[in-house]
């Protein structure tokens, strides 16, 4: 296979506003760097594995994309924007080119996509979040704490009776968000429009009470019904939507931020991510997906736990995903970075020392799992955000918070 040379532009500066900037993490130890990223470059661009008759000199000079960087393992490649469609091509069209086929090119051993940074020229093409961190935080009457929620749990087969009463112990008990799990859309145990109705009845006896609360319906299903399934769901009541990002598609999410007729915030789930950010050596990290998300409106975004919970993930790039939800650099509302996975009370100081008041944090066996029930474990999660919001510390605090203190006792602290 042959790898034209003429991609490599190492140190030359780029126009930041006229291309699509890439980094990516090389793995092969049958090719120079140079070759590989050489490689990318050609096969993303212009090139293909041989010489072609019909590639000019200047579609090569106006389209191809080049190498400007290489630093060890990682290089930086840029993309004219006129490599991209206007408007008609959305996320798909991006993905295929910075991370489309150079996954399975057969001389590379593994390339992760690393970062991505967008021009101008394609940012202003998509919308961000119609409502973001502040009217999330508006809806449920939280001006400044970090949000507490929970996801439903078990993931599937309660009833949705069995649902709304559970999401009523959880008001009770301090929280102000809670979330179908993933995998639990529309099945017979649990069909969607009873459920949305037995929750917003729910949600609807918490706010007479005095509590505001949200609870994101997932409409997680085929492209050609989200919307319709979405709209739905608001006519009954609901008070936010959720999606599964990577397994509905990019384009879900900003059919649903984008569709006048829905005003509900979306939470966004990014079930099947390990897939891509898991390996080191292959695959997209989650940096990227956190950038995409924003652009298509995700009002709020699984970003990882910061080292802390049950799923992989270094602090470092939960922390860079948390960057990229709130960066003002880009000209869109602020997505709320949501922690969620394996968190129990005595991780939540921890987390939101790192993660920020500007987070969700989230818990569904660290709520479910607690010796004195649901209310008892909301409880205890939403002393720990007092504590960690107060600066006070979970074994202090618990002193005088005994749901506090038994959710310590049964799963210690970090
Ligand atoms: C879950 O569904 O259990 C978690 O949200 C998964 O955690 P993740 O945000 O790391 O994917
Ligand atoms: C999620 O979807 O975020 C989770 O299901 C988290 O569940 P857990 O707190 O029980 O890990
Ligand atoms: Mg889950």
């Amino acid at each position: 296979m042959q790898y034209s040379e003429r991609y490599l532009h190492l140190g030359e500066k780029i126009d930041v506003d006229s291309h699509v900037i890439c980094k990516y993490r090389i793995k092969t130890d049958r090719m120079s760097m140079e070759e590989a990223a050489a490689a990318i470059a050609t096969e993303q661009s212009t090139g293909t594995w041989t010489d072609l008759v019909t590639l000019k000199d200047d579609i090569f000079e106006r389209y191809g994309a080049k190498v400007i960087g290489l630093e060890g393992n990682v290089a930086t490649i840029a993309f004219p924007d006129e490599d991209f469609s206007i408007d008609i091509g959305g996320v798909p069209q991006i993905l295929s080119i910075i991370a489309g086929n150079l996954f399975g090119l057969s001389d590379l051993e593994g390339v992760r996509l690393e970062d991505v940074v967008f021009p101008k020229s394609i940012l202003e093409q998509y919308k961000g979040p119609k409502y973001g961190i502040d009217d999330l935080r508006k809806r449920v009457k939280r001006p400044d704490k970090p949000l507490v929620g929970t996801i439903v749990k078990p993931k599937i087969g309660l009833s949705p009776k069995a649902t709304a009463d559970y999401i009523l112990e959880c008001g009770r008990g301090g929280l102000s968000n809670s979330k179908d799990d993933e995998t639990l859309v529309d099945q017979v145990f649990c069909p969607i429009e009873d459920r949305t109705v037995a929750i917003a009845e729910a949600i609807d006896t918490l706010r007479q009470e005095g509590h505001h609360m949200i609870h994101a319906i997932n409409v997680s299903t085929s492209g050609h019904r989200i919307v319709e399934l979405a709209e739905r769901v608001q006519e009954l009541g609901a008070s936010q939507i959720m999606v599964d990002v990577l397994t509905a598609g990019f384009a879900a999410v900003q059919a649903l931020a984008e569709d006048p007729s829905i005003k509900l915030p979306v939470h966004v789930h990014r079930t099947m991510h390990g897939a891509m950010t898991r390996n080191p050596d292959l695959g997209i990290a989650m940096l990227p997906i956190t950038k995409l998300v924003r652009m298509c409106g995700g009002d709020a975004l699984h970003i990882g736990t910061m080292g802390v919970g049950k799923m992989r993930g270094t602090c470092q790039e939960d922390v860079m995903n948390r960057d990229a939800c709130i960066d003002d650099s880009v000209p869109y509302r602020r997505v709320m970075p949501v922690c969620s996975g394996g968190l129990h009370p005595g991780m939540v100081k921890k987390l939101v020392d790192i993660a920020g008041n500007d987070s969700q944090i989230q818990a569904g066996g660290g709520v479910a799992g607690h010796p004195a029930g649901i209310r008892g474990g909301a409880m205890a999660m939403s002393q720990a955000v007092d504590a960690a919001y107060n600066g006070v510390e979970l074994a202090e605090y618990a002193r005088e918070h005994p749901e506090l203190a038994a959710a310590l006792e049964k799963w210690g602290s970090v």
